[in-house]
């Protein structure tokens, strides 16, 4: 396992004091819509902070697929869900392109601080393009981003991340305010496309 998955990683990651400005994530992922009986794909879900929030939000006639690059992760993603009584979270290991959900059938895209992981600008093109591919007409991929360029995180600007979604084929709203070192966009895929 990459050091980078290990134990403390995980705390932190699944720690609501410090995530996300302090925020519910249930409250979160509501205020951009996602409600009962939605498909939503967690892309990059890592141990599943928020694909357990959104499994909650969506309820029994709802599902959310928990891709990730990392097997470990899809693992305790499943064991999470498992233990928190939640049967409609499907998880499975991505190969980081294509991602193993259904095309055009979400109503949300969750992109929770996965781009700084695509080294290169074609890369992440790569995971924006898989964004607009599973989303239905009129779904809207929900972007949080480090704000720093260069930072312990290296960010994604929202200005490049702007120029991706264009030539991805989706119309993007933003910056939004997360925290002082995060910010969100949202990205939508207009329906007819
Ligand atoms: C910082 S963690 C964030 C996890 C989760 N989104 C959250 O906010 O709690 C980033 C995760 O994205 C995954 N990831 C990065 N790029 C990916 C890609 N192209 N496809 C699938 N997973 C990816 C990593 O393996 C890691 O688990």
């Amino acid at each position: 396992m990459s050091p980078r998955y290990d134990s403390e990683w995980i705390a932190r990651l699944l720690d609501g004091e410090e995530r996300f400005g302090g925020a519910d994530p249930r409250e979160m992922l509501a205020a951009e819509g996602i409600a009962e009986g939605h498909a939503v794909v967690d892309y990059g879900c890592g141990p599943g902070y928020l694909t357990l929030a959104a499994a909650e939000l969506v309820g029994a006639a709802g599902m959310v697929y928990a891709v990730d690059l990392e097997p470990s992760m899809v693992d305790l993603v499943s064991r999470r869900a498992a233990d928190a009584g939640f049967s409609n979270v499907g998880t499975a290991a991505s190969n980081g392109v294509n991602a193993p959900a259904p095309d055009g059938a979400a109503d949300f895209v969750i992109c929770a601080l996965i781009m700084h992981y695509q080294e290169t600008r074609e890369e992440r093109v790569a995971v924006v393009r898989d964004a607009a591919r599973l989303l239905r007409p009129g779904g809207k991929a929900v972007f949080v981003q480090w704000k720093s360029e260069g930072g312990r995180s290296s960010g994604v600007t929202f200005d490049s991340l702007a120029d991706i979604a264009a030539e991805a084929g989706l119309a993007i709203e933003g910056p939004y305010h997360v925290s002082d070192a995060q910010y969100k966009a949202i990205a939508r895929k207009e329906a007819g496309n």
